[in-house]
């Protein structure tokens, strides 16, 4: 397990339902900047609360976080909370494939063949997209979240022959049985690119509820063909990251999930600041 986490993270649910505040609480708010507005429906409230969320425009500089985990385990949704906060930037494969289905390309063409199947899309199509948008000025400037890359070894591989490193690989680990559920509930708001749940995360007002859009894979059929790959998949490349792994528990809240892993990348800022003090020194 990665040095910079204490074993309570992964190992113990919090005691108490932790607060929509809690990481408001953090060491760093006094360097945030400028405030977003982040809105949710918590599990363990029924009513709707909207939180200052301050993103920093340097305490996450130069992270390089890997998040994974199963279909609908939550990548998504936390990479929205960790965004926020880390001002990184997201990078998610499934998202950059969609990207390209909806703007009619070649790629887009034959990518979506593998997704209607629940499979991965070959390497050549992945690889080089991944790749292309890692290599742009920003991703560098401020450090990049990769959400649902590498899912094989060979895409692992691939990457580090590039030269991109993570710092942490972060794996969400969720039941099967919730995994569905939580995908045939899913939608998402073509507006504002928020992921919502029919029934865990209600949209706000009628009117984002009208415009809210599925995914063509989110069926209960194809989750499981989704479900399939990945469990095919995961041990090869966990075994390439095990000594930079998190292992989180998302079947809790989500402000739950978000606190363990805001905890880890905290910790891995200090130590990373520590190691660099104790260079200069
Ligand atoms: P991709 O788009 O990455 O889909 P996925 O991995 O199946 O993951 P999801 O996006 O479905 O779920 P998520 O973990 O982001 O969950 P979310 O936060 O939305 O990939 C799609 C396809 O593209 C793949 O099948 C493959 O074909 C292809 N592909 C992608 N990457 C590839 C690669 N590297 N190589 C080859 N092929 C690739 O949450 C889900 C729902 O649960 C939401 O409604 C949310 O509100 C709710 N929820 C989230 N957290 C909680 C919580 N803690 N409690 C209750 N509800 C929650």
């Amino acid at each position: 397990m990665a040095s910079y986490l204490n074993s309570s993270m992964v190992l113990s649910k919090p005691k108490q339902p932790a607060s929509h505040l809690d990481f408001l609480n953090s060491q760093h708010l006094s360097s945030w900047s400028p405030i977003t507005s982040v809105r949710w429906r918590t599990h363990h409230q029924r009513c709707s609360v909207q939180v200052k969320v301050r993103a920093s425009s340097s305490m996450g500089k130069g992270l390089k976080v890997m998040i994974s985990g199963a279909p609908a385990s939550g990548k998504g949704t936390q990479c929205e909370l960790i965004t926020t906060k880390y001002d990184l930037v997201h990078i998610a494969a499934g998202d950059l494939l969609r990207a390209e289905i909806a703007a009619g390309s070649q790629s887009g063409k034959q990518a979506k063949e593998y997704m209607e199947k629940g499979q991965l899309v070959p390497d050549e199509i992945v690889v080089t997209m991944v790749k292309n948008r890692l290599s742009q000025p920003d991703s560098a400037e401020k450090g990049w979240l990769l959400d649902g890359y590498p899912r094989s070894s060979s895409q692992a591989t691939a990457l580090q022959a590039y030269g991109f490193k993570p710092d942490i690989f972060i794996l969400l680990e969720v039941p099967q049985e919730i995994l569905v559920d939580r995908v045939v509930g899913r939608r998402l708001d073509p507006v504002t690119g928020r992921i919502y749940h029919m029934t865990y995360s209600p949209p706000e007002t009628e009117e984002i509820a009208a415009r809210l859009t599925q995914r063509f894979d989110d069926t209960e059929e194809k989750v499981k063909l989704r479900l399939q790959t990945h469990n095919q998949n995961v041990e090869s490349v966990l075994s390439l990251f095990e000594d930079i792994t998190v292992k989180v528990d998302g079947s809790l809240s989500k402000e739950d999930v978000f606190a363990t892993i805001d905890s880890a990348l905290s910790n891995l800022i200090k130590q990373k600041n520590a190691t660099l003090g104790m260079a200069a020194a």
